[in-house]
């Protein structure tokens, strides 16, 4: 991939890729401002990089997991092969932790501790690990292939689809799944258009989605996730496409928050909604809704405020009066007016 500010997802083959013994995503962080690839070189660095959304959407999180497993029998340096075995245990328990609800990342450091197991020295370990991690990448791209083949057939005469968040080439290592229905639209020759919403708090839909579709070439119209019901009753799409972090046995799928919300709308409207995503999101274990970890993520993410420095503010319009630059003095004087009025 190579590290660096680039254009277009067009320069790249994939969200992430392990080069030379390490790994390089894009830092879904910095987009749309900037479209960067980081290099994460340690386990803590990976797990760190998927608590903060550096890398998000399921898929590519199991992937960057399964690589990070690699990275940690190098950091680690197990004496002997019962100790490498060891590792990867200590390991899968630590990466499958850094976010909950998506099942790929415990389903993809699981495997590769299992296909590494079977390995009688060290560097046959590491050799079965980091050719697992590899598959599971692999994997991944044809999953995405077949989703968008299916998702065509299914849809094949739907041209105007709403999706939640982002279910992209930023979230897959291949096009995507509700989104690789859209682009395998789009390569078919076949209008599509889409309506994203802009998916609060952390606006993945607008600030990953509506960039990755314009960055495509396929039209984009975003909507406030508050927009959704009066764009469905005007029949502003034919159908509803999600991705999904965990399915139970009984179809109920933990998705970005505001799916639920989503799927009534798309329900009181007559809407169909579909969900779309590799089986390795679902999970066997589950039979249905109300045992599937849910992710709390920090107050702050919804709370944050930012601060905007004084010399780009014109003047405060107060229940005192305009107050002007200087401030220092300005604000002083407004202070004690109102105290001496009492309106504060
Ligand atoms: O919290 P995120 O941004 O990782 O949420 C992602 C989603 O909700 C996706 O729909 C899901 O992970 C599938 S991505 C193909």
């Amino acid at each position: 991939m190579g590290c660096g500010i680039l254009t277009s997802m067009k320069e790249l083959r994939a969200s992430v890729e392990w080069r030379d013994g390490h790994l390089e995503v894009i830092d879904q962080t910095a987009l749309p401002a900037r479209l960067e690839v980081r290099r994460l070189e340690t386990v803590a660095g990976v797990v760190a990089a998927i608590r903060e959304m550096v890398v998000r959407g399921a898929p590519v999180i199991g992937v960057c997991g399964a690589f990070a497993m690699v990275l940690g029998l190098g950091e680690r340096k197990p004496a002997t092969a019962a100790g490498a075995h060891r590792e990867l245990e200590l390991l899968s328990a630590e990466i499958g932790a850094a976010r909950p609800t998506a099942v790929n990342l415990s389903w993809a450091v699981r495997r590769v501790a299992e296909a590494a197991a079977r390995g009688g020295t060290v560097e046959e370990v590491r050799r079965l690990a980091l050719a697992q991690a590899l598959r599971i990448q692999e994997e991944d791209r044809e999953s995405c292939r077949r989703i968008a083949d299916f998702g065509r057939a299914e849809l094949a005469r739907v041209s105007r689809v709403m999706t939640h968040c982002n279910t992209g080439r930023l979230a897959t290592s291949g096009i995507g799944t509700a989104l690789g229905i859209v682009y395998a639209k789009a390569e078919a020759g076949e209008p599509v258009e889409v309506i994203a919403t802009e998916t609060r708090p952390l606006l993945q839909g607008s600030r990953l989605t509506a960039w990755e579709l314009m960055d495509a070439g396929i039209p984009v119209t975003l909507v406030p996730d508050s927009a959704t019901g009066p764009a469905l009753a005007a029949g502003r799409a034919e159908v509803v496409i999600v991705g999904c972090d965990r399915v139970a046995l009984s179809g109920a799928t933990a998705n970005k928050i505001g799916t639920y919300n989503l799927a009534t709308v798309a329900r009181a409207n007559g809407i169909p909604f579909y969900v779309a995503g590799p089986m390795t999101s679902f999970d066997p274990q589950l039979e249905d809704g109300s045992r599937i970890p849910i992710e709390q993520r920090p107050a702050a993410e919804l709370r944050r405020f930012d601060v905007t420095p004084p010399d780009l503010i014109t003047a405060f319009i107060t229940d005192v009066g305009v107050l002007r630059p200087p401030f220092a003095q300005s604000i002083a004087r407004a202070i004690d007016q109102a105290q001496r009025l009492g309106l504060r």
